[in-house]
């Protein structure tokens, strides 16, 4: 990404959209965790969910992510917390995190699987998880089965690979997992990340810098999209347990 716009996006809360109330949702449909879990934050951008995480369990996290800018504003928010001591934040790659086969009790990835595809992402990171370990992953999912031409331009352009929520429970199901229960991500969360897109490029204007013109254009469009969401497609949490 260019150097520029990871700078934009550092200076964001979060990556894509959710929240910490939403994050403690979807963690709230999962049983009471050991005390010395393991867990870790994949793709966790500035951290949005791993703060969260990191307030509500007693476990430390490890935070990884393949930008160092973003996990420099983790650390400083952590540390702002007082939660320093249980974020570990990892610079890596989330095909091959730093972790043992089967050490995980609970793997965490919000708005980042698509990257290296829903399917693989549970398939590789299923091996990662203890017998008795959970995955919570986020992935955008279509919510009705003829989506309007709007939802239709951006996201066949966006993510064609993009599924129905009843489609990525089979998938998760075949790689190996029982789902405990899916949690989806109410529009007001896109509104709000629309909103902190816009903050983004009003604080860029006022510092007097700039941005790559196609970038600028292309988050526009989906200010607007995301702004005007309705029930057609969302972030769903797949909550689920290795098998
Ligand atoms: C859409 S953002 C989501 C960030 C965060 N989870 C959130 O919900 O705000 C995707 C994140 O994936 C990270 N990323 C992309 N490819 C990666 C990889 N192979 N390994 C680790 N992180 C990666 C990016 O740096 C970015 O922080």
């Amino acid at each position: 990404m260019d150097a520029s716009i990871l700078a934009f996006f550092a200076r964001l809360p979060r990556q894509s959209p959710g929240s910490a109330a939403q994050t403690l949702t979807a963690l709230g449909h999962l049983p009471e965790l050991p005390p010395d879990a393991r867990v870790a934050d994949l793709a966790c951008g500035t951290g949005g969910a791993t703060l969260a995480l990191a307030e509500r369990l007693q476990a430390p996290i490890l935070a990884l992510d393949q930008a160092p800018e973003f996990l420099e504003r983790l650390q400083a928010e952590a540390a702002a917390r007082g939660l320093a001591d249980k974020v570990e934040a990892v610079v890596g790659d989330m095909a091959s995190p730093p972790v043992p086969a089967r050490s995980l009790d609970l793997l965490w990835c919000e708005g980042a699987a698509y990257i290296l595809g829903f399917d693989a992402a549970l398939a590789h990171w299923r091996e990662l998880l203890k017998p008795t370990g959970f995955a919570v992953v986020s992935e955008c999912s279509w919510l009705v089965p003829n989506p309007g031409l709007a939802a239709k331009t951006f996201w066949y352009a966006a993510y064609p690979a993009m599924r129905t929520v009843l489609e990525n429970i089979e998938r998760a199901e075949g790689a190996g997992y029982e789902l405990l229960a899916t949690h989806t991500l109410p529009s007001a969360c896109w509104a709000a990340y629309a909103d902190s897109l816009e903050a983004g490029l009003a604080d860029l204007a006022t510092r007097g810098e700039a941005l790559d013109a196609d970038f600028v254009r292309a988050l526009a469009k989906e200010i607007a999209l995301f702004r005007n969401t309705g029930e057609e497609f969302s972030y769903v949490y797949y909550i689920l347990a290795r098998k």
